[in-house]
Order: structure tokens, then sequence, then C-alpha cells
């Protein structure tokens, strides 16, 4: 599905400053399956994922999605790609700290009220939370809890694709391992890509892709 061919990216290219994040990248993902993008802090995993995405342009190279140039595509097509096909998780997880878990995992939904709801309660309880925990602020829920929270808001509209860039570095071994076997879970029907330095969390990954230095060694 996704197609990678010569792809770099320099930032600040026309000042001194200038870096090369990735250098000539080529690469092919499946369709489904989770795979861990793995390397030192500073390696281009980041921007790796933006450029996959849709959230970076790259330099130079091609991206195909589902045989689509994505670096070539409108802002709209972006758009509709960012919020129908893909699910994203962070590091942190950026929840809306004045509304609730349960409003945190609608904000994104692109379907009807109703039916986003049973949707969203049906992710939170699949994710561990319990109904209380719904109504509940994220300042009132622990930090492995509002991790589950983010991830049922990028699964809410069954993305194709979920890029998760370091999910489990702001958690304690527990729910890192937690976060990391829903995700091996949601990716029997979807691509899932978890970006890491943290090879422990990788061991259930279908395939990891090293990178060092822009260059994937593999
Ligand atoms: N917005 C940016 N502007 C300039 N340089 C950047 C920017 N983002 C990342 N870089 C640089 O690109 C390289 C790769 O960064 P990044 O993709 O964030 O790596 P990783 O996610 O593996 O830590 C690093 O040298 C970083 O300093
Ligand atoms: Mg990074």
């Amino acid at each position: 599905m996704f197609q990678i061919k010569d792809l770099s990216m320099i930032y600040d290219m026309n000042t001194d400053l200038r870096t090369y994040a990735l250098k000539g990248i080529d690469l092919k993902l499946p369709d489904k399956g989770l795979i861990g993008i793995i390397g030192p802090s500073g390696s281009g995993k980041s921007t790796l994922m933006y450029c996959l995405s849709t959230l970076k342009d790259p330099t130079e190279g091609i991206i195909t999605y589902n045989d689509i140039d994505i670096t070539n595509v409108s802002s709209s097509e972006r758009e509709r790609l960012r919020r129908r096909e893909f699910g994203f998780i962070f590091q942190k997880h950026y929840l809306v700290p004045y509304m609730t878990a349960i409003d945190n995992v609608m904000v994104a939904s692109v379907k009807g009220r109703d039916e986003e709801k049973k949707k969203a309660q049906a992710l939170l309880s699949e994710l561990g939370l319990s109904e209380k925990e719904y109504s509940k602020r994220p300042a009132n829920l622990s930090g492995g809890q509002c991790q589950r929270v983010a991830i049922a808001r990028a699964m809410i509209n069954d993305p194709k694709v979920i890029f998760a860039d370091e999910p489990t570095a702001s958690l304690d071994h527990a729910n890192a391992f937690n976060v990391m076997k829903l995700l091996k879970k949601y990716s029997e029907e979807r691509l899932v890509i978890v970006i890491t330095h943290d090879k422990t969390i990788l061991k259930d990954a279908d395939s990891v892709i090293e990178i060092w230095d822009g260059e994937v060694s593999r």
C-alpha cells in the first residue's frame, strides 16, 4: 500500500543549518500488520512518519499510497486522507483538557453524533476504561488512561493506517505493554506503524525497520 522511492528530506535547505533528515529511502509497507521503526533520537523517524502521513512534504522522492502519489495531491485530499484513512497517536496524548474522555474521542469523528457515541463508548470499554471514567477530564485520569483515550480517538474513524510516534514513551512498563498489546490487536485489520527508540516494545512486531542517520539499515 505504501511505496516509498528515493525519499529525502532536507530541513533548512537554503541556510547554513541545512539538515539531511532522510537520505534516499526506499521502502514498501504492507496493508496490514505491526511495523516497527526503530532508531536513535534524531535519526529521522518522525520525519519519515510526517512524510508518510502527509503532514510534511519531502524534499525529494515519491510516496505512493494505494497507487496515489501523496506528495502530489491537493491539500483537501491530504486532509481527507488524514481524517478518513489515518489515525495518529503521539508521545503526548494531546487531549483537550476541558473536554471529557468520551468527547475527546468523538471530536475527531466524521460520522453523526449518535453513531459516534456508541462507537466511542465501545472503544473506551475495549481499551479498559470504566463507564465512570468516560465523563472524566484528562486531569482526572492517569497517564496510561489518557493514552488509551488518545488511542480510542485515533481509532474512531476506523483508520486503514495508524501512525504511532513514541506512543509508550511517557508510560511505565505495564502501561506500555498494554498499549502495545492493543496496537498489535488493531494491526490484524490495518497497518500500524510504531516509531520508537525502545526495542523491547517491538517484540511482537511483524517487521522492524531500522533507521540510522536518515538511512534504512536492516
Ligand atoms: N522542523 C525541523 N527543522 C529543522 N530540522 C529538523 C526539524 N525537525 C527535525 N529536524 C532535524 O532532522 C533530524 C531528524 O529528526 P527527527 O525526524 O525528529 O528524528 P527522530 O524522530 O528519529 O528523533 C534531526 O537532526 C533533527 O534535528
Ligand atoms: Mg521523533
